[in-house]
């Protein structure tokens, strides 16, 4: 097994900081020519960086820098070229006379109300050219208010924060709440693939509060996984890294430490969440099903939509009783095939089809870990009938700001937006894409199986939407260091 630099890691591989509620990611853009102060902010600021191996419990920052923001720092083409191409391109490639929808947008779905045209920010017109972003967490809404002053001071006359269309920064605050419900009212953050050798792994103790529970060798035998999916420079599920695939550069001697050694690559979206549309589905869909609205209906229609119950219960294994902890130790080829437990189209079955897709059980596990990502994202904006709620009216915008780490962009984020949450084929169904989803083709129904014959419903509309996002690299602290020079 192979031994992670974790002291090198940013600690957002390995905890999504529970102990810190309050969070804010500030976008910012290096000062047009100021490349000397941008390296000597970064070196500063690589001294403040979390670690993996660190704790975190007070606050924590991490960084992560876009293809943009390291062209500033005058990284060689070699260098960049190094880097994959989708992380490169961007998230939202700009449309060009060849390619008038570019390939990209495609492949996520980011079109009709989703499309980069009409993103806030990092799409076609506004805030386009993001550098990087500062992930700040701390826990309570004071001490984020200073991490934030403080750290935009830091960044004085090297970098600035983006500004938004109206003038305002473009700082998007996260929060996990105590029942670390998302808007849509189910507990998110539950199922997270664990990284082989990591402290965790290594049954460990660690800072965070919902790592210390021990771990089943089921949950091992699901959850484990290589560590080259999570940090660049160690072995993938396909036994290469990314020292294989390039192991000799032209600039060897010029730049004797791969920069991308212990990074990895952060998607971050921004996922405008309609609540009020979805209980109203949710609502009309227990009517249809069961011929009632009331709540038992809708919290069954709602789970089966999800795969969870809104207190976290998988619907597999179909024996879980319901004060036990939320579990993760579970399959679906040889308890639920049919889906007749948790629907083949729930957001959690496409998401992480675990032993289902592929010839056979035991390879379909196999090659559904190389597809898997680390979940960081936190709701946005305030909760439908909080107190702050009526002051800021209901038109009031929230949502999920979605992050996932993984080390292969296009073979984890995107297949698994691409090919398992925007397909209307998924696991044999005739059409459909995930009841969560921002995408949605002309006939989108939602398909509950059930006996004697399946249930068909019709989706009206998607019940998310992509305001903005873009694609990062969360580099090694090693790694700002060298970029800091
Ligand atoms: C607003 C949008 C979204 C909402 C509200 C949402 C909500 C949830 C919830 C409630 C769960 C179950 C709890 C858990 O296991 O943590 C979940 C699981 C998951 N979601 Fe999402 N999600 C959203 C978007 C996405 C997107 C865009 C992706 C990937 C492209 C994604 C990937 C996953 C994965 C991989 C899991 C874990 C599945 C498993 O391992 O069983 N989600 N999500």
């Amino acid at each position: 097994m192979e031994n992670v630099e974790w002291d090198d890691v940013q600690r957002l591989v390995l905890s999504g900081y529970p102990k810190l509620p309050f969070s804010a990611y500030v976008f910012w853009h290096f000062v047009p020519g100021e490349v000397d102060a941008a390296r000597k902010w970064l070196r500063l600021l690589s001294g403040r960086l979390t670690r993996a191996t660190g704790r975190g419990d007070q606050q924590a920052i991490n960084l992560a820098l876009t293809a943009h923001g390291l062209e500033h720092l005058r990284v060689s083409d070699g260098v960049l070229s190094s880097f994959s191409l989708e992380f490169l391109e961007g998230m939202a490639p700009k449309p060009t006379p060849e390619a008038q929808f570019p390939r990209r947008s495609n492949v996520l779905g980011d079109v009709g109300d989703s499309s980069p045209e009409l993103w806030e920010w990092g799409g076609w017109k506004e805030s386009r050219d993001i550098d990087g972003m500062l992930l700040l967490y701390a826990a309570d809404q004071t001490k984020l208010r200073s991490l934030i002053d403080a750290e935009i001071g830091a960044m004085a006359g090297a970098a600035a924060p983006a500004l938004r269309q109206n003038g305002e920064p473009l700082i998007i605050e996260g929060r996990v709440y105590d029942d670390r419900k998302e808007h849509f009212g189910f507990t998110d953050g539950i199922s997270q693939p664990l990284i082989e050798g990591s402290p965790k792994a290594n049954g460990k103790r660690t800072s965070d509060a919902d790592n210390n529970k021990k771990l089943t060798s089921d949950e091992k035998r699901i959850l484990l996984v290589k560590p080259g999916e999570f940090v660049l420079g160690y072995r993938n599920e396909r036994r290469t890294s990314i020292s294989d695939v390039y192991p000799e550069r032209a600039d060897a001697d010029t730049e004797p430490k791969d920069i991308r050694r212990n990074g990895t690559y952060l998607v971050f979206r921004q996922l405008e969440q309609d609540v009020p549309a979805f209980n109203e589905f949710v609502a009309k869909t227990a009517e249809r099903i069961y011929g009632r609205a009331d709540e038992p209906a809708q919290e069954k229609i709602a789970s089966q939509l999800v795969g969870r119950t809104r207190q976290g219960h998988p619907l597999v294994p179909i024996d879980c009783p319901p004060d036990a902890a939320p579990r993760n130790d579970f399959l679906y080829y040889f308890e639920d095939r049919f889906g007749m437990a948790c629907p083949i189209g729930a957001h959690i079955r496409r998401a992480n089809p675990r032993d289902t897709v592929g010839p056979d059980a035991d390879t379909a596990l196999r090659l559904s870990k190389m597809h898997r990502i680390i979940r960081r994202g936190r709701p946005y904006g305030e909760r439908v009938g909080s107190e702050k709620e009526g002051t800021t009216g209901e038109l009031a915008t929230r949502g999920m700001a979605f992050i996932a780490l993984n080390a292969d962009i296009a073979g984890q984020f995107e297949m698994i937006q691409h090919s398992w949450l925007n397909n209307t084929h998924f696991g044999s169904l005739y059409a459909g894409t995930d009841p969560l989803g921002h995408f949605s083709c002309a006939g989108d129904v939602v398909t509950i199986q059930d006996r004697p014959t399946n249930h068909h419903v019709d989706r009206p509309r998607p019940f998310v939407r992509v305001r903005g996002g873009a694609y990062f690299f969360l580099p090694g602290i090693e790694a700002v260091r060298a970029l800091a020079r």
